[in-house]
């Protein structure tokens, strides 16, 4: 199997130091397209890699010096939020959505569930700031990180230079984000002709393709579209998707169609976790669908499962399972914190 991530050595002197920076190369997984964030304006490195988990573990970033990122995306729930519908954050503020799992992010062309922010590296402003999430500014934070000798020291290992700034803060944590690839599911060995699927999921697999594929699209799925998938609105969230972001009627109701990739765990689900159980998933696509004037037209005609199908259908989602992701070791709590 080929490993997505491999690593040259490559020698720098300063002034002051010998550094050794190690840059890694981004390698797309086979019959893959091609990544849409520009790596080049942010090379990867082993130091800043690492820096970005640090740092995205460390609560030093939130206002309370509480609230860290993995706190509302764990690495065992593939970075989703499992035991909560809505998120979770400082001051036990709730907010009003759900919080999605991370993965394959380097393909993503828009983040959140209404698209709201395109740029990576832009990305963090929002949960680091937002008054509900780790309601912190960010002049605050560079200059909390900057009064720290161990970033002060993990910054200059980075980047040959011990100032810390908005920029380098932001890509570091991009940086992490970026290595968090999901690609050895039972899927993927089956495609890579390495496995076969039981009766069950080759069926599921057939179901799936015939009524799912349009929107949660192979190998990554997803198409990264917006669409309106017929959820009842939640009257006390009235929340309306992607016309918050383009003031558009066409986008009322219309969300983000997420990745399937390791949504065994990944639960609840939907923009507001309403759904805790696959099976109520597949019960809402069978039977639940409501007629809005913004339902999605692949949709509009009527999906009719049996019950074996929708077990069937299930058995093929659960092959979207990475364990090899879900149990990284590079992707869990650094020791560094812990010393720090
Ligand atoms: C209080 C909980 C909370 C914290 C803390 C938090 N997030 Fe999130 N995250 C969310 C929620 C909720 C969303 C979905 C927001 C939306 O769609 O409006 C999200 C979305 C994201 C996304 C977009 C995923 C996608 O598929 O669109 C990324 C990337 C992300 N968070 C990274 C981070 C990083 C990095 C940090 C730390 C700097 C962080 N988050 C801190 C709750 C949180
Ligand atoms: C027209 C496009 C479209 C089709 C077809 C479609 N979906 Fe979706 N799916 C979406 C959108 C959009 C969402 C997010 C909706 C929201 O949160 O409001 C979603 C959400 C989901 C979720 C929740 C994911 C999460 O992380 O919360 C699952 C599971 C899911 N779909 C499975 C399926 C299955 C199984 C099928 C086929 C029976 C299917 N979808 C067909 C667009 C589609």
């Amino acid at each position: 199997m080929k490993k997505y991530i491999f690593i040259t050595v490559i020698i720098f002197i300063t002034l002051t130091s010998w550094v050794l920076i190690e840059e890694v190369y981004f390698i797309v997984p086979e019959n893959w397209p091609q990544p849409v964030y520009d790596f080049k304006q942010n090379k990867l490195t082993k130091e800043k890699i690492e820096l970005g988990r640090i740092l995205f573990y460390d609560p030093i970033l939130s206002k309370n010096n509480k609230i860290s990122c993995a706190s509302c995306h764990s690495s065992f729930g593939a970075f989703a939020h499992v035991d909560h519908a809505l998120s979770h954050g400082i001051y036990d503020s709730i907010g009003t959505r759900n919080v999605p799992g991370l993965m394959n992010l380097a393909w993503q062309p828009a983040f959140r569930w209404d698209g709201g922010i395109d740029n990576l590296d832009e990305f963090s402003i929002m949960p680091l700031t937002h008054p509900k999430e780790m309601g912190e500014q960010m002049n605050s934070i560079v200059s909390k990180l900057n009064q720290s000798a161990f970033y002060k020291s993990l910054f200059f290992q980075s980047y040959q230079d011990s100032v810390i700034s908005k920029e380098k803060l932001l890509k570091s944590l991009s940086q992490f984000l970026l290595t968090l690839v999901s690609y050895n599911a039972k899927y993927d060995s089956v495609m890579r002709k390495q496995a076969s699927f039981t009766k069950q999921e080759s069926n599921g697999y057939q179901i799936f393709k015939a009524n799912c594929n349009v929107c949660h699209q192979e190998p990554l799925f997803t198409n990264f579209s917006f669409q309106n998938n017929g959820l009842p609105m939640d009257s006390t969230l009235n929340d309306y998707g992607r016309f918050l972001v383009t003031q558009n009627t066409v986008d009322s109701f219309l969300f983000k169609v997420p990745t399937l990739r390791n949504i065994e765990y990944t639960f609840p689900y939907m923009h507001d976790g309403r759904f805790k159980k696959l099976s109520e998933v597949i019960k809402h696509y069978n039977s639940g669908i409501i007629s809005y004037s913004t339902l999605s037209s692949s949709l509009q005609k009527k999906i009719s499962l049996t019950t074996n199908d929708k077990i069937d259908l299930i058995a093929f989602l659960m092959t979207l399972s990475d364990r090899t992701f879900v149990f990284n070791p590079d992707f869990q709590f650094p020791k560094q914190l812990l010393t720090n």
